[in-house]
């Protein structure tokens, strides 16, 4: 879908979504991917600003997928992102991801809240019945939040991924529009 005439800026309580641009390709972010606490569940384990530079172009190019900076609303403290990757909407669905990349404002509910944001405008404007996301087993904060906003667990894979030394289970969870039944 070209998404260049849709309403692509959100405001919640606490935070601000839009699509970043090259403004955000900064050390500050490149730091988070780089960070081990951060990072520890993610693929991607190292970044440099010419690398995210290349990466949000990249998203911007891409029909299926739209990537969004999270910004405090108080100071516009860039704190994350938070991704809809591939949004299929012949399907109905639209794969999420998230990251908190400043560590201070983990397990204040931003995460929840960004998520919510888009998957409200997924369900109700675009007609989506279904959201879905991949975790690392072992992400137990990751998934608390998700489950929190609905989603449950449909499927698990095994030995899914590598990191490091360790072979790490992947957990896919999906959720439903709020009229739809499962
Ligand atoms: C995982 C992550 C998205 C959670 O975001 P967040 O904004 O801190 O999450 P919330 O504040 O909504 O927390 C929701 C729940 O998870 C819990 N939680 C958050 N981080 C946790 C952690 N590291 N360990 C255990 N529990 C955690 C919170 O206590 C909260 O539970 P509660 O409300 O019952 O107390 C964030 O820590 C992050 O971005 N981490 C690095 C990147 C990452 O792993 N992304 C997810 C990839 S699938």
């Amino acid at each position: 879908m070209d998404f260049s005439g849709v309403t692509k800026e959100f405001e919640g309580d606490r935070i601000r979504l839009r699509v970043m641009d090259q403004r955000d390709a900064t050390g500050q972010y490149a730091g988070w991917l780089n960070d081990p606490e951060v990072n520890k569940f993610l693929a991607t384990k190292s970044a440099t600003v010419p690398e995210l530079q290349t990466y949000i172009d990249a998203k911007h190019k891409q029909s299926d997928a739209l990537f969004f900076g999270v910004y405090l609303k108080t100071d516009g403290t860039h704190i994350g992102t938070v991704k809809l990757e591939p949004i299929e909407l012949e399907k109905k669905r639209a794969t999420i991801a998230v990251m908190i990349g400043e560590k201070e404002y983990w397990g204040k509910g931003y995460a929840g809240e960004a998520m919510k944001i888009l998957m409200d405008w997924c369900f109700s404007e675009l007609g989506c019945e279904e959201m879905n996301l991949g975790v690392i087993a072992k992400n137990t904060g990751a998934i608390r939040t998700y489950e929190k906003l609905g989603f449950k667990e449909v499927k698990r894979d095994l030995g899914y991924i590598r990191y490091g030394d360790e072979l790490h289970d992947q957990v896919w969870m999906t959720a439903t529009a709020p009229h739809t039944s499962v």
